[in-house]
């Protein structure tokens, strides 16, 4: 069985979230967790989440994973009913596409029970309509990176810009242990950009020059100036209101332990922040003084 045909990435904006909603670009990457699907044999069509305790059937109106479920069930032609048995890598609700991950595994898993191997742009576009159910407005970055990885530049209805890193992008991942909901902060921004147009697209702009900067900054190998556009973008997230105590406080400590730059990553409003090492002994560092604050990290690399 080919396994990347039932892995479904988790990811990281680099840079870029919520701008990518108003069709900025967002720079993202994929991670090495994710989410892994088996197809378990043929039966009662089934989704079995074993971390989450959770046996999932499609069409129960009231349950947003059974209607997401239903939701990719119909993208596949020719449907098998069978069993899906999930391994969930990743928080959930965390920022670090969890859903997405989850969506995409299903979608690889169906296809593979219909004799299919779908090409990672129709693998993405059927998970988007899983990211829906969850997500009102998904601006389609999460269910992108989820079935590509990489590196890479996406925007809102254009193909993804896969970029090439000249040195590999270290990640630490902390997690704030608490729970955010994307929904609430997309609503909260376009609330913002309701009420005051003007600034609000100001900051968006602001967003997408580091953005492009960023582009550059990684193709250059750059890691230094990564991380100061990396702290410009937390300041301007932070001038959204999306980000939290929790996060400034392991921004903080991870830059205070050498990292190049820091920032939350996703919504906000609790979730994980990441930061940017230039090696493998700043990464253990930042990740003992992230979990010195009472937090979860771990270290990643953005491939
Ligand atoms: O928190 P996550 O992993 O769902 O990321 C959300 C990214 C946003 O830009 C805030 C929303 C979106 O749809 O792109």
């Amino acid at each position: 069985m080919d396994e990347r045909n039932v892995f479904g990435r988790g990811k990281v904006i680099l840079l870029g979230e919520h701008a990518v909603v108003y069709g900025r670009p967002a720079l993202a990457a994929g991670i090495e967790r994710g989410v892994r699907a088996r197809v378990a044999g043929p039966g009662e069509m089934r989704l079995a989440i074993e971390p989450w305790g959770r046996e999932v059937v499609p069409g129960v109106e009231d349950d947003e994973l059974s209607r997401a479920f239903a939701a990719v069930i119909a993208e596949q032609r020719g449907a098998v009913p069978v069993r899906i048995d999930v391994e969930v890598e990743l928080p959930a609700g965390a920022g670090l596409g969890c859903s997405a991950a989850l969506g995409v595994a299903v979608v690889r898993a169906l296809a593979q029970a219909a004799g299919e191997a779908p090409a990672d742009e129709e693998v993405a576009r059927r998970a988007l309509s899983w990211e829906r159910v969850f997500h009102g407005n998904p601006s389609g970055v999460d269910n992108t990176m989820a079935a590509h990885g990489g590196v890479a530049v996406y925007r809102k209805g254009e193909p993804l810009e896969p970029i090439r890193p000249k040195k590999p992008l270290r990640l630490v991942i902390g997690d704030s242990g608490e729970s955010a909901s994307t929904r609430v902060m997309v609503e909260s921004v376009a609330r913002q950009h309701e009420r005051d147009r003007p600034r609000t697209e100001k900051t968006l702009d602001a967003i997408t020059a580091l953005v492009q900067n960023a582009k550059l900054a990684i193709e250059d190998g750059d890691i230094r100036a990564l991380g100061q556009l990396m702290d410009m973008n937390q300041l301007l997230l932070g001038s959204l209101m999306l980000s939290t105590e929790a996060l400034e406080e392991m921004c903080a400590a991870a830059r205070e332990a050498g990292a190049a730059g820091a920032k939350l990553t996703g919504s906000g409003g609790g979730g994980c922040m990441i930061a940017l090492v230039a090696d493998d002994d700043v990464g253990q560092r930042v990740r003992e003084a992230i979990e010195r604050k009472g937090r979860r990290a771990f270290l990643a690399e953005a491939r």
